[in-house]
Formats: C-alpha cells, structure tokens, sequence
C-alpha cells in the first residue's frame, strides 16, 4: 500500500514535526489536537520552520506554501475515516493511547494502518485493543524530527510483513533510515539512551561533578552533540523519569532504578526547558 494521507495525533514537539516531514515529503495530512489552539501552535512551528528554509534560500516560497496546503488542522478524531495512516504522538500514558487507538479503531478505515510514535510503551498491549492488531505498529521518531534521520520502527506480536513494509518505504520516503526493532521495553534507542542520562543524573546527585562538567565530558570526550543533562532538559525530564520507569517494572532490575534527583526535579516541576528550568535554567 502507498501511504497518500495521514493524520497526526498531537501537535506538541514530536507530533508538528511529524506533520512537518509528511508535509514536505507531499503526503496529505491532518494535523489533530484536542483544542484548536494546540493545532495552532504546531502550526506556527512548522510554518516557522519553513520561513527559516526560504530565508536560507533552501526552499522557495511557492514549495513552503504547497507544504502549508497540505497540512489540514482538525480537532474532530472522525477524520481518521480519510487517511490510510495514524500516527498517535499523544501523551506517554498507556490509558490515554489505548483509548485513542480503540476509538480509531471503530472509525478508521479498515486498511488503515495505526502507528504510535510512543518512546517505550509496548506496541503489542496498545495493539491489543483493536480489532486489528496485525495493523498497529511502532513508529518512533527522534526530537527534532525534521532533523534526526532515524526512525525506529517496531513490529508488535501480531504486525505483519506487508505493514512493517509499508511504514518502512514511507519512513525512506519521509527521507529518514528506517531501523527495524523488536517490542521490548524501551525498544532499542531509550533502553541504551535512557540509563546513560540517569546515570549523568546520579553523578550529579553523588557530587561527582557539576551538570556543565558532565555535559563537557560528554560533548569533548565523546563528541556527542549535546551533554547528556542538556538533552535530558530537552527532551523533558517528565519524559526520561516516564522512560526509566517503563524500564525499571519491565526487566525488573535495579540498573534501571531512577535517579531520586531526577524524580525530586519532576515533583518540583522542574521538566525541563518546557518549564524554563532543569539541569538548567532557561528564558
Ligand atoms: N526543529 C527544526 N530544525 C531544527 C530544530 C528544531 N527544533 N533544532 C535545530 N534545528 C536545525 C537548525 O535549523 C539547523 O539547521 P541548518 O543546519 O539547516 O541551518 C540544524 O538543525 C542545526 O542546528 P543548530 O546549528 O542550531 O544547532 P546544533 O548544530 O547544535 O544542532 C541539534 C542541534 C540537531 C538538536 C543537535 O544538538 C543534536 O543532534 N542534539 C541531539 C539530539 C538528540 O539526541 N535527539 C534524540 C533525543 S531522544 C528522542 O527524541 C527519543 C525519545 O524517545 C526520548
């Protein structure tokens, strides 16, 4: 099957930017939230994004409003009843996503494929609340989307050859490398990304060193991008705890055991650079 329109739940970080790449890779797409102000937010990413192209001199303005024209904003879940794809970016709550799935279930059209862009959750228990679940399937985007290459796709027990073949020639199309993986808690980017950061969290909680001298270690020692507290804030500290947590009860071992300091920040509403504070502090 060719994927020709979509419908992206949620407009926060991931979701607009997952709206974004379809956009520009000339898929038909609604851009879904619970309140037309969220759609709008995510609009006026994307749109900025997109005058950040032309100004560059990357993209012209014709293309940027071709790539706008495809994006249709709803707030009304019966638009799944258009698309041949769903890609759920809602929040990271099992309860949440399995009602959103059994509802699309009831209203999508038999051939549409239900994808979560879900960063640890299992697929094959999101799955089993439809009556299809040879159609649902893990599609995980990295932040920022319209940057990160990969696309870990993961099959739940039940995803069958010619779903995963289709979301893997759209992942190409999208112009990221699709990365097949199985369904285990944290999949195979946040099972090894997710206790590296909590392990930089308990060298600061144990006085090992400063937030900032364990980012430059990182950074100079390890040439990666960002210091491991720095993505942290980035990604959102509510969102690594959520991750760790997912680890911890699904193997069961102490190595996956949250920081305390990573969960007091979170009580303290400390999330990151969302809320203007982390690891550091943000205007
Ligand atoms: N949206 C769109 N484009 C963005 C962007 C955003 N939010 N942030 C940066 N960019 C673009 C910039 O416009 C710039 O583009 P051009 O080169 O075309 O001008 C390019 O990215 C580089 O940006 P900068 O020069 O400003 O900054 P940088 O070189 O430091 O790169 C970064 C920024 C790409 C974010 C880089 O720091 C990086 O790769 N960081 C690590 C990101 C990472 O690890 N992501 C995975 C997080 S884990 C996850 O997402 C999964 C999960 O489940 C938790």
């Amino acid at each position: 099957m060719t994927v020709q329109t979509v419908m992206v739940i949620g407009a926060g970080q991931m979701g607009s930017g997952i709206v974004q790449v379809h956009a520009m890779a000339g898929v038909q797409v609604f851009m879904h939230d619970l309140k037309a102000e969220f759609v709008e937010r995510g609009m006026n990413t994307i749109t900025k994004n997109l005058d950040r192209q032309v100004e560059k001199g990357r993209m012209t303005e014709d293309d940027r409003n071709a790539i706008l024209a495809r994006i249709t904003p709803s707030t009304d879940l019966q638009n799944a009843a258009k698309v041949d794809l769903v890609i759920e970016a809602a929040v990271e709550n099992m309860e949440i996503k399995q009602k959103i799935f059994s509802e699309l279930d009831q209203i999508a059209p038999e051939h549409t494929i239900l994808a979560t862009n879900t960063s640890s959750l299992p697929i094959t228990e999101i799955a089993a609340v439809t009556n299809r679940p040879e159609k649902v399937i893990g599609m995980h985007f990295m932040n920022p989307v319209p940057v990160m290459k990969l696309v870990e796709i993961i099959r739940g027990l039940a995803t069958t050859d010619a779903v995963y073949g289709t979301i893997e020639d759209l992942s190409r199309q999208l112009g990221k490398i699709p990365v097949e993986v199985n369904d285990f808690p944290g999949f195979v980017s946040n099972r090894i990304l997710m206790p590296m950061i909590n392990e930089a969290i308990y060298t600061v909680f144990e006085g090992v060193a400063t937030p900032e001298a364990v980012d430059e270690v990182m950074k100079l020692g390890m040439n990666h991008p960002m210091g491991p507290l720095t993505l942290a804030d980035f990604i959102g500290l509510d969102t690594c705890l959520y991750i760790m947590e997912t680890l911890h009860e699904g193997f069961g071992d102490d190595k996956y055991r949250p920081c305390p300091l990573l969960r007091k920040y979170v009580k303290a509403g400390w999330l990151g650079k969302k809320s203007g504070r982390g690891f550091y502090v943000y205007n």
